[in-house]
C-alpha cells in the first residue's frame, strides 16, 4: 500500500487516474477531474457495486432521482436546519476552519472538538490563547454555523423564495420515491432503493485529495423493513459493505468498523467503515438505522400518506428505513492506496505495481508487438480482444519499458507478439503481479484471460 498522500496523488496525476479540477485556472480546490483512468476504474467499481448490491439481491431497485429537488424536501429532512458545520475565522489573515477539528488538531487529540458546544469551543481558544497556524495571531471570531448545503436559484430572481438545493445527499431520491417504486414493482417488505449519483457539500475542512470534496459520488442503498427487523438488517449491511470492499481487492487489516458515539437527529444505530488512509483511518461507507424518521418527516411536510399496508394481513405502518453508503471516490481513493505498491527487482531495478484486483482494473490487456514488425498481427488481436475487453496497444519503447508501463496502471495481462507468432500462431501472456510468462494460442487468448478475470469476479 502507499505510504504517503503526495506520493499517491502525484502517480494519479502522472498516469491519468485524476487531475486537480480547474487545472489551467489555478485550480478551484477540494475539486478532481478523473482522466481516462481514474474514469474506468470509478466506472468498474460502479458496476461491480450494481451487481453485488441490484442484480444479485431479490427486491432491488436502482432510480436514478433528480439532483435537484422540492426544497421542503430538505426542510423535512432536517438538512436546513441541522446540516452545518461549526466554523471560525482568523480575522487577522482570514483562513477559515472548521472549529470542531481545529481544537482536536490544536489539542494533539487530548480534546475532542466534535463533543464540545459552540461556547465550549470559543472559551477553549480564549483560556488556551490559542494562535492561527498560519499567521500566529490569536484573534478569532466566535464559532459561527456554516451551511454545508450549496444553494442556488431557479428562474431569473435572485431572492429567497426561488432557492433550491444541490443534493447533499442522494437518500432523500430515495425516500421520496419510496411509495412509488414499492407500488410499480409490487414489492413487499423489506425491500430496497439504491441510487448511484452526485452529491454536494460545501466543506470547509481541507480535502486530502479526493477524500473530502465538494462534489462527489455517493452509491446509496436503503433497505426498508419492519420495525423489529431493523437491527437484524441493520447487523447484516454493515457486515455486506465489509466483504464489499474486501471483495474489490482491499486488505481486512485496512479495514475497520467504527461506531458512531454521537448519533445523528435521524439515527438509531450507525456505524462506519474506515480504511487506513496515509493520513490515517478516514470513513468510506456509513451504515444508520433511520428508523422510521425519514417516512414520517415526509408524511408531516408532504401531507402524503407514506404507510405501507401488508397485503396479508392489512396492518399499515411506516417502515424503518436501514441505509449503507459507500462512497464513490473513497472507494477509488481506498481501492488506489491499497493496490500501489513499489518493489525492488532481483537487478535492484524498482518497479511501481498497482496490483489491483484484475476484475475492476482500467484495462483488462495490452497487446504489445515485440517489433514493429509484428505490428499488424497485433493490431489484429487487438481489435477482436477489443470487442471483449477493454485493451491497450503499445509499440514505443523496448519491451521491459512497455511491461513497467502497463504493471504502474495495473493492467493484469500484457500480449507479446513475436517472431514466432506468424509461424506458430502463438503469443506470450505475461501475469502484472508473479511477471511469469506463459506461452498459449493465439485463439485461445480470450478465453484464457476470461477465465484468470473470473476468478477476481466481485
Ligand atoms: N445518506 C447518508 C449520507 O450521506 P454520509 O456518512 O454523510 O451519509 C456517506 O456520507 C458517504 O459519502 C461517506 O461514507 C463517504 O464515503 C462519502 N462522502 C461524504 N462526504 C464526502 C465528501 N465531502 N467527499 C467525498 N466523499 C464523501
Amino acid at each position: 500500500m502507499v505510504d504517503d498522500m503526495q506520493k499517491l496523488v502525484n502517480y494519479c496525476k502522472a498516469n491519468g487516474f485524476m487531475y486537480q479540477g480547474s487545472e489551467i485556472y489555478g485550480g478551484l480546490a477540494n475539486t478532481w477531474d478523473y482522466g481516462p483512468l481514474g474514469t474506468r476504474l470509478k466506472n468498474n467499481i460502479k458496476d461491480a457495486w450494481r451487481k453485488r448490491y441490484i442484480q444479485e439481491r431479490d427486491n432491488s431497485y436502482e432510480i436514478d432521482a433528480a439532483i435537484l429537488m422540492h426544497p421542503r424536501v430538505w426542510e423535512a429532512s432536517g438538512h436546513v436546519s441541522s446540516f452545518y458545520d461549526p466554523k471560525i475565522d482568523c480575522k487577522r489573515c482570514k483562513t477559515r476552519f472548521r472549529a470542531d477539528n481545529f481544537i482536536t488538531e490544536i489539542s494533539k487529540g487530548k480534546v475532542n472538538g466534535d463533543s464540545l458546544k459552540f461556547e465550549e469551543i470559543n472559551d477553549y481558544i480564549r483560556e488556551n490563547n490559542v494562535k492561527c497556524p498560519v499567521c500566529g495571531e490569536h484573534d478569532f471570531t466566535d464559532v459561527r454555523k456554516f451551511s454545508q448545503m450549496f444553494e442556488t436559484y431557479r428562474g431569473t430572481v435572485d431572492d429567497k423564495k426561488s432557492i433550491i438545493y444541490l443534493r447533499p445527499e442522494n437518500a432523500q431520491g430515495e425516500y421520496v420515491n419510496f411509495l412509488n417504486v414499492q407500488r410499480t414493482t409490487r414489492s413487499k417488505l423489506p425491500f430496497s432503493i439504491g441510487q448511484i449519483g452526485k452529491a454536494f457539500r460545501n466543506e470547509i475542512t481541507p480535502g486530502n485529495f479526493t477524500f473530502r470534496t465538494i462534489e462527489f459520488e455517493q452509491m446509496e442503498f436503503q433497505t426498508f423493513c419492519k420495525k423489529g427487523k431493523d437491527s437484524e438488517i441493520y447487523e447484516y449491511f454493515k457486515e455486506y459493505a465489509k466483504k464489499f470492499f474486501k471483495d474489490l481487492g482491499i486488505a481486512e487489516e485496512n479495514l475497520r468498523f467504527h461506531n458512531h458515539d454521537k448519533l445523528a437527529h435521524y439515527a438509531k444505530e450507525a456505524c462506519d467503515i474506515e480504511y487506513k488512509f496515509p493520513f490515517g483511518w478516514g470513513e468510506i461507507n456509513g451504515t444508520h438505522n433511520r428508523t422510521d424518521y425519514d417516512l414520517s418527516r415526509h408524511q408531516q411536510f408532504s401531507g402524503k400518506n407514506m404507510s405501507y399496508t401488508d397485503s396479508e394481513s392489512n396492518e399499515k405502518y411506516i417502515p424503518y428505513i436501514i441505509e449503507s453508503t459507500i462512497g464513490v471516490d473513497r472507494a477509488v481513493l481506498a481501492v488506489l492506496s491499497d493496490a500501489y505498491q513499489e518493489e525492488i527487482l532481483e537487478n535492484n531495478e524498482k518497479r511501481i505495481v498497482l496490483k489491483i484486483n484484475p476484475y475492476i482494473a482500467p484495462y483488462k490487456v495490452a497487446i504489445l508487438p515485440l517489433t514493429k514488425k509484428q505490428t499488424e498481427e497485433a493490431k489484429t488481436i487487438y481489435k477482436a480482444l477489443s470487442l471483449e475487453f477493454m485493451c491497450l496497444f503499445d509499440e514505443s519503447g523496448s519491451i521491459g519499458k512497455r511491461y513497467r508501463r502497463q504493471d504502474e496502471i495495473g493492467t493484469p495481462y500484457c500480449i507479446t507478439v513475436d517472431y514466432d507468432t506468424l509461424e506458430d500462431k502463438k503469443v506470450t501472456i505475461r501475469d502484472r503481479d508473479t511477471m511469469q510468462q506463459e506461452r498459449i494460442n493465439v485463439s485461445d487468448i480470450k478465453d484464457v484471460i476470461l477465465k484468470r478475470i473470473k476468478k477476481f469476479e466481485v
